[in-house]
C-alpha cells in the first residue's frame, strides 16, 4: 500500500518535471524566433535599408548576420542615424529647456561612452543654469543635443553629436560638434590615425583647402593664418570626423577654420579617394563578427616567493613624501609585494607615518644619504655622517638601522671606502624625475625587463605613483615576482658585501 503511494507519488513528480522541461524548451525558442524574425526584418527592411550593411548582410546567411549583430539596435534607422535607439532626455522650466539626444547601440562600454559625454554636457549645462534667472520666455537659456549614428560596412560607428547652447546673451547660439568613431569588432573608440595611414594628413589638409576654396565666400578667408593652422597637416585638427558609406566627413566648430557665421563647416571626402590612404578597409563588406572585448584578466596576486622563477626590485629614491609614497605603498599592498624604498634624512621627519608604514609592510628602507649630499664633495666624515644620521633617525622611527645604501646621483669611485654598507645602484633607469611622464615611467619599467633587474624610480612624484599603478600589475602579469633587496639577496643566495656596487642581480 505504501509502495503504491510512493510510486505513484514519484511518477506524478516525473510527469510534472518532463512538463515543465518541455515548457522551458518551447519559451526558449520563442524568444530565439523572436530575435530571428527581428533580424531578419531589418535586413529585408530595404527602403530603410540605404545602408550598406544591410545590403551586405542580405547576401549572407541571415543566421549568421543574426549572430554577428544581434547585439546591436536599429531602431527606426533612417541616412543619418542608421545604427541605435534613440534616447531622449528633455525638461524645461521658465528659466531653461534642453533635449538631450543620444543613441544607444546595444553595447555596453560604447553606450557607456556616448551617453557619459552627453550627461557631462548636460550637467554642465545644468549647474550654469542653475543660478540664472529669465526675464521672460524668450530669455531662457538651453541646451540641445542632436546625434547622427552612421553605420559603414558593418564594422566601423561613427557617432556625431551636435551641441547647441541657447542663451540671450548670444547673438548666435553657440554651436560644437563632437565625434566618436567605433571600431564594432573590438568595441574600441578609434582615432583616424587607426583607419587612414601614408601621407594622409597631407591629404586631409589639401581636401579641407579644396572645399574652403571651392566656396567663393569662404574662400576669402583662407589667407587667415589663425583659421589655416587648423587644418594644417596635424591629427589633432582632425580630431572630429565620421566614416559613412559615402567616405570620410571631417567636422570643425565655428571659428575653428573660418569666421563664426560660417557655423559648423563639414567637408566631405569622397569614398574613393579616401581609399588609398586605408589602412583598415572599413569600406568592404567584411562582416568580421562582433566579440566583446576580453574580459580583463583577474590581478595577479603575489603568493609565496619561488626563487626558481624571474623576480625584479622596484627601488624608489628621494622619499618618503605623504601622497605620492602612499599611493605606492597601497599598490604593493594590493598585490601582496616589497619594494626598497631609499629615504633621505631629512625628509623623514616630515612623514614619519609613511616610513613606518613602509616598514610595518616589510618593505625595505634604505639609506639614501641625510641631505642628498655629493658624497665626492665630502671627507671621511663628512661621508660617515650621512648615512650615520640617517640611520640614528630610522632607529627611532622604525626601530632598525638601514642595511642598503644607496648614494645620491649613484655616485661610486673613492667614496665607496668610506661607505660602510653595501651601496645599491641599479641597472634600469626610468628617468620618471625627467618625464614626469606615468605611460612613459611605464614602458620603461615593463618593457625588455630581465630576472634580477634593479629598477630606479622616486616616490616623490605623484606621475610616478600613476604609473606604479600600472607597472605592479603588468611585471606580475609578465611572470616577474616583485622583491624587495633583501629578499633578492636572500633569493639569489648572494650576501651583501660592504663598500661593493651591486646595479643587479641576475641569476
Ligand atoms: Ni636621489
Amino acid at each position: 500500500m505504501k509502495s503504491d503511494y510512493m510510486r505513484k507519488k514519484f511518477i506524478f513528480k516525473t510527469i510534472c518535471f518532463i512538463i515543465m522541461i518541455c515548457l522551458l524548451i518551447v519559451i526558449e525558442k520563442k524568444i530565439k524566433h523572436s530575435n530571428f524574425i527581428t533580424t531578419l526584418h531589418r535586413t529585408d527592411n530595404k527602403e530603410q535599408g540605404d545602408v550598406l550593411h544591410y545590403d551586405a548582410a542580405a547576401k549572407q546567411d541571415a543566421s549568421q548576420f543574426s549572430v554577428s549583430l544581434s547585439g546591436f539596435y536599429f531602431d527606426n534607422p533612417t541616412e543619418t542615424r542608421q545604427i541605435g535607439r534613440p534616447v531622449s532626455i528633455t525638461d524645461s522650466n521658465s528659466n531653461m529647456f534642453y533635449s538631450v539626444n543620444y543613441p544607444e547601440i546595444g553595447i555596453a562600454h560604447i553606450d557607456e561612452v556616448l551617453r557619459n559625454d552627453v550627461q557631462e554636457e548636460l550637467s554642465k549645462f545644468c549647474s550654469g543654469a542653475s543660478g540664472y534667472i529669465a526675464d521672460n520666455d524668450s530669455m531662457r537659456i538651453g541646451l540641445t543635443v542632436d546625434y547622427c549614428a552612421y553605420l559603414t560596412g558593418d564594422s566601423i560607428l561613427s557617432v556625431v553629436y551636435n551641441i547647441i547652447y541657447d542663451s540671450p546673451e548670444y547673438t548666435n547660439p553657440l554651436q560644437t560638434v563632437r565625434t566618436h568613431t567605433f571600431l564594432l569588432c573590438t568595441g574600441k573608440e578609434i582615432g583616424i590615425s587607426t583607419l587612414l595611414s601614408g601621407d594622409y594628413l597631407q591629404y586631409l589638409s589639401d581636401s579641407v583647402t579644396g572645399y574652403l576654396a571651392s566656396d567663393p565666400e569662404l574662400s576669402l578667408t583662407m589667407n587667415d593664418s589663425a583659421y589655416s593652422e587648423k587644418y594644417e597637416p596635424d591629427e589633432i585638427n582632425f580630431k572630429n570626423f565620421a566614416f559613412s558609406k559615402s567616405g570620410l566627413t571631417l567636422y570643425f566648430d565655428p571659428y575653428t577654420i573660418a569666421p563664426g557665421e560660417f557655423g559648423i563647416i563639414s567637408v566631405p571626402i569622397n569614398a574613393q579617394d579616401i581609399m588609398p590612404f586605408i589602412i583598415y578597409d572599413p569600406f568592404k563588406e567584411s562582416n568580421i563578427p562582433y566579440t566583446p572585448p576580453a574580459e580583463t584578466a583577474p590581478p595577479v596576486i603575489q603568493s609565496e616567493i619561488d626563487p626558481s622563477k624571474p623576480m625584479v626590485a622596484l627601488t624608489f629614491d628621494d622619499g618618503p613624501r605623504g601622497e605620492s609614497t602612499n599611493r605606492i605603498l597601497d599598490v604593493l599592498e594590493n598585490y601582496n609585494c616589497h619594494a626598497t624604498f631609499f629615504v633621505v634624512g631629512t625628509n623623514l621627519s616630515k612623514y614619519p607615518d609613511t616610513v613606518k608604514r613602509a616598514a610595518a609592510m616589510n618593505c625595505d628602507i634604505g639609506n639614501h644619504s641625510f641631505g642628498h649630499a655629493k658624497l665626492s664633495t665630502l671627507n671621511k666624515k663628512g661621508i660617515k655622517a650621512q648615512f650615520s644620521k640617517t640611520n640614528d633617525i630610522l632607529k627611532k622611527y622604525i626601530n632598525k638601522k638601514a642595511k642598503f645604501v644607496r648614494t645620491p646621483y649613484g655616485q661610486t669611485g673613492n667614496i665607496l671606502k668610506h661607505v660602510n654598507f653595501p651601496v645599491i645602484l641599479w641597472n634600469v633607469d626610468t628617468l620618471d624625475w625627467k618625464t614626469l611622464n606615468a605611460k612613459k615611467v611605464i614602458k620603461a619599467a615593463t618593457k625588455d625587463i630581465e630576472d634580477g633587474d634593479i629598477i630606479l624610480m622616486h616616490d616623490i612624484y605623484n606621475s610616478t605613483a600613476e604609473a606604479v599603478e600600472t607597472i605592479v600589475p603588468k611585471l606580475l602579469s609578465q611572470g616577474f615576482q616583485i622583491v624587495s633587496i633583501s629578499e633578492l639577496f636572500k633569493y639569489r643566495d648572494v650576501t651583501p658585501k660592504k663598500h661593493k656596487v651591486y646595479f643587479n642581480l641576475k641569476p
